[in-house]
């Protein structure tokens, strides 16, 4: 093909500013062109160095002449300057949400009662795959992209424009158009942006590599992109918008129904879902889903389901909306991939407490796109209870998430029987109810290790770049037998270790020597949280006491705890000398875990680790007192004060951390796992099966998503309007 760029030998400051303007817009153009043929068409038509030629001229000229760059430009794509907080708007009309089900049945039911309100015999659908990302609002005026936004509570949302400009197959102006669609003077489209599952486990293999938790979902990534407040990092996250509905637009050709509203936003430069379809009977939407959940693994990114839809928009006028979502549609979702998987081999990992969790090693399978190749089989117990072997055959399972389970036996291999001594230490196993212990815990190399780690872990004391790896080498060649020798280590003797270098080295060390102050995620009030500082207080290591108390691994002491402890007693030494009733005093702490936390600090290997471990001069600093006015605020008491709730699933565009400040603001306590003292287990989407599962078994109190944000009084963001008609074209 040709290419037409510009003489070479023509300097750019040569080139008259009408001239360059001409040449500029062209570029534009034609690299807008070429990233639709890419990214949307997935048909490039010319080289990738090609394309960077042609997107260097592009850039060298607007360098001379930047009075000619326009906001369209694909130079501008790269991200801007962060903002402090993401402001809000509101949507051009609301993003209701979709009813859904499993179930066939219900889809029929649904043809039945649109046949009835519209009085009509047969109904056209309109028959989409149901992308599993994160809905966005894209605005156009006069063709140019101005606002995009998150879908919020529905009616407002968070305006993330600078982070979708970021994405290559969002249009930042409409294109031309055709003659039969031509451009709206207002657009606003309804769209949802994914991440490739390719990219994603990319994403988590770079994780694993670098010793980090990998990420659950593609969905979580792609949401928590979307909303980051630096879009220079957005720009990095390969996302992608699929546009599927036109949600409000003024000035634009006639619409009459939703396969036309589809071609339209085609011929104004937008990717719409694939394979899009009609249909007229519940046979024929059948089909479809089943043909779409087979090829769901070959699709690249996640969809949970099928969308449908009726065409015509006048008919979906007449049917209308509850407050939660449309009459004229619902979403058919697929149940969670199941695919037979052989165990290679079952091996065991030793934890921080010395409990050994056996680990199912399969041959690679893909389950609904991501690659599965571990699956932990919890414990002995459920090992037994599953009764699977090396050799089998399994079936596995993955729900949205990442993290898979063996469902059980397709056919049976060889018996797998858990180890009697420890694989690390020797140490003949113990049995402790369902869990097999190796009670070594000071001399076991394995839990040394896991401990560190632990210590170091993004909730303990947060010490940047000491991962699994770098801990295995440290222990390895004894430069670290227990905590206390990490604050000995001097860049000479990390420099030494495989993948360090002198920088790296220093790097670590500072790290570990200047730990940062700052209060555990979600703290009391915004007044407790500190700026973090590599500051060191009269040389002595200034540490959250939470965090440290996180950092020693007491047994079932996590952050929720740790904060009530250090909270409660102030000073590391107070609790070290409390006894277990007044251990039990502490918010949150029964009998049962005053009595291990008190055998825990009572063990002569603690006590000695932890004096050696203060003798480094750490200065450890409790959570602020709460704030005179947060104490007025909570006399008379909050009705929910005192409360435990659990939460569970995600909560559409709410931070889990912003409503547990909420809670906690109010004096309830939000802990991870559901026992007899919870008050209510909230459940967004996708939660956890064992929370429900147990919430079920102590007769907890389950409570939607719309039930708990209710019941804990949770604002709509200001300036939302009372409910609109989503008027999905004029
Ligand atoms: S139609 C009111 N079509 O699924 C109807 N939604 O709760 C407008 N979604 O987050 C939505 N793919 O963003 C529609 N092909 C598709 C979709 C789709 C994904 C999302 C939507 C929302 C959720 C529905």
């Amino acid at each position: 093909m040709e290419m037409n760029i510009s003489d070479p030998k023509l300097s750019l400051g040569d080139l008259g500013s009408a001239a360059a303007a001409q040449e500029i817009k062209r570029l534009v153009k034609e690299i807008d062109r070429h990233d639709h043929l890419y990214y949307a068409k997935d048909a490039p038509e010319i080289s990738d160095f090609e394309y960077d030629a042609l997107f260097r001229r592009l850039q060298e000229l607007e360098q001379a002449h930047p009075e000619l760059r326009t906001p369209d430009s694909p130079t501008q794509r790269v991200g801007a300057e962060p903002l402090d907080e993401l402001p809000s708007a509101e949507h051009a009309a609301p993003m209701l949400s979709l009813d859904s089900s499993y179930e066939l049945g219900d889809v029929r039911r649904f043809d039945e009662r649109v046949r009835k309100d519209l009085n009509l015999d047969t109904i056209q659908y309109v028959l989409e795959p149901k992308l599993d990302g994160a809905s966005v609002e894209l605005v156009y005026d006069n063709g140019l992209l101005v606002r995009a936004a998150t879908r919020g509570n529905g009616r407002v949302g968070e305006v993330v424009t600078e982070n979708v400009r970021t994405i290559r197959s969002t249009p930042l102006r409409l294109h031309g158009g055709i003659k039969r669609w031509p451009l709206p003077r207002f657009l606003s489209v309804r769209g949802e942006t994914i991440m490739p599952l390719s990219k994603f486990e990319d994403l988590n293999r770079n994780r694993r590599t670098k010793g980090l938790p990998e990420y659950k979902n593609a969905r979580n990534v792609t949401s928590g992109a979307l909303r980051q407040l630096d879009s220079r990092t957005v720009a990095r996250r390969p996302l992608q918008v699929y546009a599927f509905d036109v949600l409000h637009m003024e000035n634009g050709p006639p619409l009459a129904t939703d396969w036309q509203a589809l071609s339209a936003l085609r011929a104004w430069g937008f990717q719409t879902p694939e394979r899009i379809e009609t249909a007229e009977t519940v046979d024929e939407i059948a089909q479809y889903y089943h043909d779409y959940d087979q090829r769901r693994d070959d699709l690249g990114y996640e969809i949970d389901g099928i969308v449908i839809k009726v065409n015509k928009l006048d008919l979906r006028r007449v049917l209308g909306h509850t407050s939660h979502h449309p009459r004229w549609a619902m979403a058919l979702k697929f149940r969670p991939r199941r695919v037979a998987a052989g165990i290679r081999d079952i091996d065991t990992q030793i934890g921080r407490t010395g409990v050994v969790t056996p680990v199912a090693r399969l041959w690679p399978v893909k389950v609904s796109g991501v690659t599965v190749t571990n699956v932990t089989l919890h414990n002995r117990e459920e090992l037994e209870r599953k009764g699977v072997r090396v050799g089998d055959l399994v079936w596995v399972q993955r729900a949205g998430d990442v993290i898979p389970q063996i469902l059980g036996r397709v056919e049976r291999g060889e018996p797998f029987t858990m180890p009697v001594a420890c694989e690390s230490c020797g140490t003949e196993l113990v049995e402790r109810g369902p869990l097999t212990v190796c009670p070594n815990h000071f001399g076991c190399r394995a839990q040394l290790e896991a401990r560190i780690v632990h210590f170091a872990s993004r909730s303990a004391l947060d010490i940047e770049g000491l991962g699994v790896k770098t801990v295995e080498q440290l222990v390895e060649r004894r430069l670290v037998q227990e905590l206390a020798d990490l604050f000995d280590l001097t860049p000479e003797r990390v420099a030494e270790l495989e993948g360090f270098g002198q920088v790296s080295a220093n790097k670590l060390v500072t790290a570990i020597e200047e730990p940062r102050v700052f209060d555990l995620p979600a703290s009391w009030s915004p007044a407790a949280l500190r700026p973090r500082t590599k500051s060191t207080l009269r040389g002595r290591k200034r540490i959250d006491l939470a965090r440290f108390l996180v950092g020693l691994g007491i047994p079932e002491v996590g952050t929720t705890v740790a904060r009530d402890l250090a909270a409660h007693f102030r000073e590391l030494a107070a609790l070290r000398d409390a006894t277990p009733d007044q251990l039990a005093e502490v918010h949150g702490v029964g009998e049962t875990m005053a009595t291990t936390i008190r055998e825990f600090l009572d063990n002569q290997n603690v006590v000695e680790a932890l004096d050696r471990l203060l003798a480094k001069d750490f200065d450890l600093v409790p959570p602020p007192e709460p704030a005179p006015a947060d104490v007025a605020d909570h006399t008379p008491a909050h009705p929910l004060a005192g409360k435990t709730f659990v939460i569970t699933g995600s909560f559409e565009s709410i931070r889990r951390s912003d409503l547990q400040a909420h809670l906690e603001k109010r004096g309830a306590r939000v802990t991870g796992s559901v026992t007899a003292k919870t008050f209510r287990l909230a459940v967004g989407e996708k939660p956890g099966s064992s929370k429900l599962a147990k919430a079920k078994e102590l007769d907890v109190t389950v409570l939607d998503q719309d039930e708990f944000l209710k019941l804990i009084d949770w604002p709509d963001p200001p300036g939302s309007p009372a409910t609109k008609v989503p008027d999905t074209a004029e």
